[in-house]
């Protein structure tokens, strides 16, 4: 807001300006919008193959991406209209400076009762107390590998034994939840599933496997490079024996989750090109430079950047939100011959 209005309605002795809308934010086929991701950055300190190039990645200056106060002002106005779930993500969230601060601004509005965090666990090590501390509820790390050469040859960066240690360190630190994202790519992920699964049961985890999507900045996606959820459910069943499919604990959670017949530990597939989701779906995205997107898969977005920079209103923010939701389609259609991939990846979108 600029602060000279402020000013002028204080010294009338007019009430500050409030959001009218204060209602959920459904969109046109009944879903209800709860869950805010945020990306603080898309900077990575890894070059996954399956997220960004190998070299000459242009990232965002700084001036062009959204402040922590930027960023905090827009929760709190999204709060009002039913966020009440944040994930922080990236790019890796935790090369952002200074982002344990973050974390403590928005642990500290009181409608957000879930707030989390999407990090690849390279810094996690020296991190991930303090985040305990700083109030994330929850972690999804990424790992799709145990062998340390198939790490460096998938992520280009010889990261592992950092990595494990810092999942390590996550594990000590006393969070709500913590899961394992493994990527599912027909060609690589098959002989990862069973040694990722044993690693899982060991800490007691929950390891997701989620289908590679067309969200690549190489472009190199090909349908036939999924490897959908029931092949992996079938590799596991085959190596590790029975499984049974768990009840979600939140309705439209994304993945389909199953335990093993002895307790420990706990797999689940995201079928996101395969067996989508979107009816379900009840996310929205915030971009690091303050773009607010509907769908991953989005091509249109909503630009917050101007309103929390010049002045606009919480009000006007509002109506960017309602704005988004209003349009969002049925469903992302990367399953039909008509999907058009978005501009971005994933680092830049945030996962
Ligand atoms: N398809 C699916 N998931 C992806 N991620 C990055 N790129 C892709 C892609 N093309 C995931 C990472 C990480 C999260 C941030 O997004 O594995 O878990
Ligand atoms: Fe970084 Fe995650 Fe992209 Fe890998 S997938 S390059 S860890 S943002």
């Amino acid at each position: 807001m600029d602060p000279s209005r402020l000013g002028d309605a204080a010294h009338r002795g007019e009430e500050q300006p409030v959001v009218s809308f204060r209602g959920p934010l459904v969109d046109r086929f009944g879903r209800t919008h709860t869950d805010l991701r945020i990306s603080v950055t898309d900077r990575c300190n890894l070059r996954c193959l399956y997220c960004m190039a190998a070299e000459g990645v242009e990232f965002r200056p700084h001036s062009a991406i959204l402040s922590f106060e930027e960023i905090e002002r827009f929760v709190r106005v999204a709060a009002r209209l039913g966020i009440g779930k944040v994930r922080i993500t990236g790019g890796d969230p935790l090369v952002r400076r200074g982002v344990l601060h973050l974390v403590e601004m928005l642990a500290a509005l009181p409608e957000i009762r879930d707030l989390a965090m999407t990090t690849n666990a390279v810094l996690l090590e020296e991190y991930a107390h303090r985040l305990k501390a700083a109030g994330i509820h929850r972690l999804n790390i990424s790992l799709d590998t145990l062998d340390r050469k198939r790490f460096e040859q998938i992520t280009r960066r010889d990261e592992l034994p950092r990595v494990l240690r810092g999942i390590e360190a996550a594990c000590r630190a006393g969070f709500r939840q913590i899961k394992l994202n493994a990527l599912a790519i027909r060609g690589r992920t098959e002989k990862e599933i069973v040694p990722l699964a044993r690693f899982a049961r060991d800490y007691g985890l929950e390891l997701r496997f989620i289908e590679f999507m067309p969200l690549d900045a190489a472009r190199q996606w090909r349908s036939d490079q999924v490897l959908p959820g029931h092949e992996i459910l079938e590799i596991l069943r085959e190596n590790l024996g029975p499984i049974e499919a768990v009840v979600p604990d939140v309705p439209g959670a994304p993945a389909s989750v199953y335990r093993f017949a002895d307790g420990r530990g706990r797999v689940g597939v995201i079928a996101t090109v395969t067996e989508p989701f979107c009816d379900q779906c009840g996310r929205l995205r915030l971009t690091a430079e303050g773009k607010l997107r509907n769908c991953l898969f989005a091509t249109d977005e909503w630009d917050a950047r101007p309103l929390l920079r010049d002045g606009g209103t919480d009000d006007e923010i509002a109506q960017l939100l309602l704005a988004a939701v209003g349009a969002k389609k049925k469903a992302h259609g990367t399953d039909t011959g008509e999907f058009a991939a978005p501009e971005q990846s994933m680092h830049q979108i945030g996962g």
